[in-house]
């Protein structure tokens, strides 16, 4: 099993889309795929059509159960979505008062690993959407992941923000002592925009290396597959959008055979 978490501390730069999509072309290639809203805004679980203000269980469980030293299995949990084996294990609003309520005392940053763990047999893929803070929520996903994929919107004031993203997640990696493989991931490309393709030109620039050399273009069909509460490659495989995140994949699953074969 994988583990790969979508993070950046700026909201609205296609974090939540690249869960869904990257998920969806996984579950359609016959993977066996768990994504996880760590996100108190839950977008990810409206997308397939839950209320996280409803008290369904949750993430929320997870950490609660643990907290009272009664742990949760994580199977308990679990959504179904549009796609067989695809599923989802959601977020409620009240995750949000996690953080007060139990804080990082006691291995509450390793809730998620914990819980996944016991997983490792039932999934190939598990993909952890986060919330746009540094906090308990962020951590537990990057102690759980073999990789991090951050997005990036295209334009200028995003790529300040990359810098600070940047050096939040080596300082929690470093901290939580592992090495995490990092995918800058430019978003919502509009090339006919000076802003976009300047970005772009300077992203690669700066972060040669961690930067995946393709980019995911603006394509007004995620916003209508995500209406419809299906993944976008389910929507319209042939999608540009889609497209690119097909690319993705391949780049991201190449990467980590040839890096398994060297391990070995
Ligand atoms: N490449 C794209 N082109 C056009 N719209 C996009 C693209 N990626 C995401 N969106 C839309 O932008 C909005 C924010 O994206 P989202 O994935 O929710 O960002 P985040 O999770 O980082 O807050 C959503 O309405 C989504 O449908
Ligand atoms: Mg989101």
């Amino acid at each position: 099993m994988e583990i790969w978490t979508v993070s950046n501390q700026k909201g609205g730069v296609g974090k939540t889309t690249t869960v869904v999509s990257l998920a969806g072309l996984l579950a359609q290639g016959g993977k066996r795929v768990l994504m996880v809203d760590m996100d108190p805004h839950g977008s990810l679980s409206c997308y397939f059509g839950l209320s996280p203000d409803d008290g369904y269980p949750s993430v929320y469980d997870l950490f609660e159960r643990f907290h009272l030293k009664q742990p949760l299995s994580p199977e308990n949990l679990l959504h179904q979505t549009s796609l067989g084996c695809l599923h989802l294990l959601p977020s409620t609003t009240a995750l949000v008062t996690i953080e007060k309520k139990m804080g990082l005392k006691d291995g509450m940053g390793r809730v998620l690993q914990l819980a996944l763990g016991e997983m490792k047999d039932k999934y190939d893929y598990v993909l952890v959407d986060t919330p746009p803070l540094l906090g308990v929520l962020l951590i537990n996903a990057l102690a759980a992941s073999d990789k991090v994929l951050i997005p990036v919107q295209t334009e200028f004031l995003a790529m300040k923000g990359l810098e600070r993203m940047m050096n939040t997640v080596h300082m929690l990696t470093r901290s939580l002592g592992k090495e995490v493989d990092y995918t800058i991931v430019p978003t919502m490309y509009d090339r006919r925009t000076h802003a976009s393709t300047e970005s772009l030109r300077l992203l690669r620039q700066q972060y040669e290396g961690t930067i995946w050399p393709a980019m995911i273009p603006i394509d007004t069909k995620f916003r209508d597959a995500s209406q419809a509460g299906v993944t976008p490659s389910q929507f319209m495989p042939s999608a540009r959008g889609v497209r690119a995140y097909r690319t993705l994949l391949k780049h991201l699953t190449i990467g980590s055979l040839s890096v398994s074969k060297q391990a070995v």
